[in-house]
């Protein structure tokens, strides 16, 4: 058989004490011992791990030394918790099997360092990833916060935990952490209020103190000062190697991993404040009527700033320390505390506020650890349960510690002792019982329910009248005085009478690990541990959340006046709910061992230990394990996993599994000593054999997996070659496709290249012959057209040369005719023929122009300027004269259409052309305009109607004109009416008639020659109308007026001429004096209107605009 002996190697002592030879006590020591001094600190008892204590830190936890013992088989390699770690996890991930670890041993023994290792290790080997480390770091970091609040420096330990630990890690199917579950049991809350000597209260206090910012002190209202605290030990108030500030920040820390809110953590740091706080409030006595002590709050400083921490008001709180209501059946009464019920109350109130922050510290980290899948978890616990505790003064936390570790050692002996023999009796295997202590007696003692300690305990508590320790030990000495294991002064037994090492308020109990001394003082107490309603009702009012979650029963609508559970009873249950848990997984035990008393390294107390080996039943342990088998299975299972190793088994065993491993065990030719057969199970002796199995099982795993991996491989490739075959035809079948077309392509463009060379070669061919063709054609018309035109040219030549002759002929014949002729008619020609030929040249010309005039004539209108030019200067005279014949011609046609009325206007324009034109500047504007004569229509408009009956003449001028005042120059409007006989003035807006003056007696009409409309009418001297003077008017119708009157005047046969003067300045007569009117350039600053100025007596001056 060929096992590695990794065990064996290099082995100092014997590795497994199973392997002692030979076994006894002192041996067995001594193999520790030496293995103790050599480092080696694990040693095995088969499966179990024993741990001594090194009490110093050893180079054997590593990352490395992670990885030897990780996935390695626990006797492979040298004693190591590891390796108990390593099969734990292992069977728990790959044989489904929830695991617990039981570490057990005294305080200080190292279980809490041995569970930490534990954790850390099963940390490093499972599975990574963001999501498991943060789980894993969550699980590791709960460790610093529940030491924190729940470990304390005592005797033993520096470290030692005060509450029980059991710790559920959970796992998925992959071995990967999910989450935890952590159960906490009893602490030791009485170290709240007191310490032993040389003992410390939980390590929070401290670290709180040296570790927070003065900030923070100052806010929750602390000094710095250990001393300043009543509930805070001074002998040990700092110890060695433990760094209360740093662990502080280390506390704070893992609390923030754990996921504690900033808040959470101010409002734990205010509880723990608060408890300091409580520890220094002091009662003293104030005399009450009725003969009877109240007790009051001495300094009440203290007590205002804790009820400003958490919020209580102060009167409330106050009044529970000096008052307590009782409450029974509806009725309410109040009864005074004395001061040492103020004081006991107060210790109660800093107990409770303690330990159930402690309690819902951990309700706080397992709702942050727990798993949050609903899937199957596989469970590994971890219980770290404090130590077996025995001092020098034991009281009831001993009392139910050591209680736990009985039933500890209960289950360890059930698991290990007597079930194992129990069971190789029921599998009829040969067997030889091996004796051992079992200690069920001892946790009969103490939790039977009618008359074990407890039980009496409670019956005390609830029961009526006056109870006391000294009653509920005079009740224990009562009914357990028979009980081998229980030992007391007042006892019946005469045996213990004078014992003077058992006092008389004490009691003893032989435990599995020694006799301990329990004082009965406080038993009683500790057991109700009451907390006055009134304090936990003040809790209830506080202004703090943490708080009042803290203390549900102050509820006062949730008044319940049943007795809550005692302590004992809790922690009972509690312990069995933890068997019962602890028995439904596989178990593995580490049991601790302490060198020494001293804390110190390298010292190995041989009565110590040797005492612990004997109360632990290691030694017994050593032989039911050497008796015995260490492996056991059902065959079934046992087949199922083995079955592979022999031919006639694999792959299927068709008869009974039993016979199926017997011929697996033959075939494998294990020796006969190795294994026994049981009734269901078979039992292998060695580990070695297992391994071996386990050995040969994985090598044909590794086969089978090859084999499998071999078909696997080889159908994954042949499909893929298949696959690719597939492909491969696709693929060859599209590009020759391709490769095919590409080739038809070629020849195509190839033949089509060729057809076009052949095709332009045969065109070519063809064009050459076709232009050589044609250029003969070509050459043939050229030389027929160069043949015909030589032809055409010498018959040319030839005709032209005979008409020139012809011509030469005839102009010779001519001539020779005309010299005939001329010398013929010589003598007659002479003589008329020029003048003929001459006046015959003229008269053609004459003609012509004629006729050309006669088509060129310019149009009928009068003002037409147009008129051909002449052809021949000889005509000019002729050409001119004809120009005005045919205008005078045109105008009498034109005026001849003219009626009497037209004819009338036409000759007044004359007139006034005759009279103004170039005279006066105004004439040329007057010529377009017609003389319309009756510009007031004064025949239509009725305004005038009166004026026009009062003139009996026709009017032949009706106008407004301006009538100029002699005096100053200034105009006013006038009516001017002319008939044949007179002028007439008349009022313009009634229409009266001012002046009429006859024609007759006018002598003259004078303007100006610019373009202004003033005229005067000047009279003849000695008239009837000459004594108003001569009239100065002036109308915008002056060229008509003046050329009507003048042509009145004409007209009369009777009367001389009116005579029209014009010029720019002349006399008017004013009445007596004879004005001058003169006329003169007006400046532009006058602006556009003709003024008129009275200058002085004898000038009237008239300013006209320059007209433009
Ligand atoms: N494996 C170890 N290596 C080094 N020191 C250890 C080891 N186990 C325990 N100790 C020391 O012993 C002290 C007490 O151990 P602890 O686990 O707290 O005891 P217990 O929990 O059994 O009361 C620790 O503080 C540590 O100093
Ligand atoms: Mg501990």
């Amino acid at each position: 058989m060929e096992v590695k002996t990794s065990l064996l190697d290099n082995m100092i002592g014997v590795g497994d004490m199973v392997l002692l030879e030979p076994l006894s006590e002192d041996s067995f020591l001594e193999n520790l011992k030496k293995r103790f001094d050599h480092n080696e600190i694990y040693t095995y008892i088969g499966s179990v791990v024993i741990s001594l204590n090194p009490y110093r830190s050893l180079p054997i936890y590593t990352p490395d030394k992670v990885e030897e013992y990780r996935n390695r088989n626990f006797y492979e390699l040298s004693p190591h918790i590891y390796a108990l770690a390593d099969e734990a996890y292992r069977s728990l991930r790959d044989q489904d099997k929830d695991q617990c670890i039981l570490i057990t041993g005294e305080s200080g023994a190292g279980k809490t360092e041995a569970s930490k290792l534990v954790m850390s290790y099963v940390a490093a080997v499972c599975g990574k990833g963001q999501e498991v480390n943060k789980v894993k770091e969550q699980l590791l970091q709960s460790n610093p916060v529940l030491e924190a609040f729940g470990n304390a420096k005592t005797v033993r330990n520096d470290n030692s935990s005060r509450f029980g630990k059991y710790m559920d890690i959970e796992f998925d199917f992959k071995g990967d952490p999910l989450g935890g579950v952590i159960s906490n049991y009893l602490l030791e809350k009485s170290r709240v209020v007191k310490q032993p000597r040389g003992e410390r209260n939980f390590h929070i206090f401290y670290q709180l103190l040296s570790g927070a910012s003065d900030d923070m002190l100052k806010k929750l209202k602390l000094e710095r000062d250990f001393s300043k605290y009543n509930y805070l030990s001074l002998d040990s108030a700092t110890v060695s190697g433990l760094d209360d500030a740093a662990n502080f920040r280390t506390v704070r820390n893992a609390m923030q991993i754990v996921g504690f809110m900033e808040d959470e953590m101010q409002s734990v740091l205010e509880l723990v404040a608060a408890v300091l706080k409580l520890g220094n409030l002091d009662f003293k006595p104030e005399s009450r009527c009725n003969g009877m002590d109240e007790s009051r709050v001495k300094d009440k400083n203290d007590l205002k700033e804790m009820c400003e921490l958490l919020g209580i008001e102060q009167s409330v709180l106050e009044r529970a320390f000096s008052y307590r209501t009782v409450e029974a059946k509806m009725e309410k009464v109040s009864t005074t505390l004395n001061v040492a019920q103020a004081y006991y109350a107060r210790d109660a109130l800093a107990k409770n506020l303690y330990s159930r922050l402690f309690s819902w510290l951990v309700t706080r980290i397992n709702e942050s650890i727990r798993a949050q899948a609903k899937t199957r978890h596989k469970v590994m616990g971890v219980l770290d349960i404090y130590g077996f505790e025995i001092f020098e003064d034991n009281s009831f936390e001993q009392f139910i510690i050591n209680y736990c570790n009985e039933k500890l050692q209960q289950i360890f002996i059930e698991l290990t002792l007597r079930e194992e023999q129990e069971e190789y009796v029921r599998e009829g295997i040969e067997w030889t019982n091996i004796e051992y202590f079992n200690n069920a007696v001892i946790c009969d003692l103490i939790e039977n329910n009618q008359n074990g300690i407890l039980a009496m305990l409670d019956e005390e508590c609830l029961r009526p009248g006056t109870v006391t320790d000294e009653t509920f030990l005079d009740k224990l000495n009562t009914i357990c005085a028979e009980h081998q294991h229980f030992e007391s002064r007042l006892n019946k037994n005469s045996k213990f009478l004078n014992d003077h090492s058992l006092p008389h308020n004490c009691f003893r109990i032989q435990h599995y690990a020694g006799k301990v001394l329990y004082r009965v003082e406080g038993f009683v107490d500790k057991n109700n541990d009451l907390l006055y309603r009134d304090l936990s009702q003040a809790m209830y009012k506080a202004n703090h959340s943490l708080i009042k979650q803290l203390f549900p029963e102050g509820n006062p609508a949730k008044v319940n006046l049943k007795r809550p559970p005692t302590a004992g009873f809790q922690f009972r249950a509690s312990v069995g709910t933890l068997m019962g848990n602890l028995q439904t997984k596989n178990p593995n035990y580490i049991r601790c061992i302490k060198p020494n008393d001293k804390k110190a390294a390298h010292i190995f107390t041989d009565s110590l230990v040797r005492h612990q080996v004997r109360y632990l039943g290691l030694m017994e342990n050593v032989r039911v394990r050497r008796a015995g088998y260490a492996f056991r299975q059902a065959y079934e299972p046992c087949l199922e996993r083995y079955k592979m190793l022999c031919k006639n088994t694999w792959p299927h065993w068709k008869g009974p599994a039993r016979q199926g491993v017997e011929v697996l065990m033959t075939d494998l030719q294990v020796p006969a000593e190795e294994f026994a057969y049981g009734r269901s199970k078979i039992f292998i002796r060695n580990p070695r054999t297992l391994f071996f199995l386990e050995e040969k099982r994985k090598q044909c795993l590794e086969d089978l997996a090859t084999l499998i991996q071999k078909i696997y491989r080889g159908w994954k490739c042949r499909s893929h070659f298949l696959l690719l075959k597939k492909s491969e035809i696709v693929v060859a079948a599209w590009y020759r496709r391709y490769a095919q077309q590409k080739k038809y392509q070629k020849i195509k463009h190839s033949t089509t290249v060729v057809q076009s060379y052949t095709r332009g070669w045969q065109a070519r061919k063809l064009l050459r012959e076709l232009k050589y063709q044609k250029k003969c054609e070509e050459a043939v018309t050229t030389i027929a057209a160069f043949w015909h035109g030589t032809q055409a040219r010498r018959e040319l030549r030839r005709l032209k040369e005979e008409a020139r002759r012809k011509h030469a002929v005839a102009v010779i014949w001519a001539y020779w005719q005309g010299l005939k002729v001329r010398r013929e008619y010589r003598k007659f020609f002479r003589a008329n023929a020029g003048r003929k030929i001459y006046n015959f040249t003229i008269q053609r010309i004459m003609q012509k122009y004629f006729l050309g005039l006669k088509s060129n004539l310019p149009s009928m209108s009068p003002i037409d300027k147009s008129w051909p030019a002449r052809p021949y200067s000889f005509l000019e005279g002729v050409h001119a004269e004809l120009r005005r014949i045919f205008h005078l011609w045109r105008c009498k046609k034109y005026r001849s259409q003219f009626t009497e009325e037209k004819k009338a206007v036409y000759e007044e324009k004359l007139e006034a052309s005759e009279l103004f034109k170039d005279k006066k500047a105004l004439y040329p504007s007057s010529v377009s305009q017609t003389f319309k004569g009756d510009y007031l229509e004064m025949v239509k408009n009725p305004k005038y109607q009166k004026l026009s009956s009062a003139v009996d003449e026709k009017i032949l001028l009706a106008d407004v004109v301006n009538k100029i005042n002699r005096a100053n120059g200034k105009s006013s409007p006038r009516l001017f009416l002319l008939t044949k006989k007179s002028v007439i003035l008349a009022d313009q807006k009634t229409g009266q008639v001012k002046t009429s003056l006859p024609l007759p007696d006018l002598s003259s009409v004078s303007t100006s020659t610019q373009s202004d409309g003033f005229f005067a009418l000047k009279l003849k001297e000695g008239s009837s109308s000459a004594v108003k003077g001569d009239f100065l008017l002036s109308s915008d119708h002056l060229i008509e007026i003046v050329t009507k009157l003048h042509r009145i005047s004409s007209l009369a046969a009777d009367r001389e001429k009116l005579n029209v003067d014009i010029s720019d300045e002349f006399l008017v007569q004013f009445k007596q004096d004879k004005v001058c009117v003169k006329f003169i350039q007006g400046s532009p600053k006058n602006g556009n209107g003709v003024s008129c100025k009275r200058k002085n007596n004898r000038l009237l001056e008239v300013s006209v605009p320059t007209s433009p």
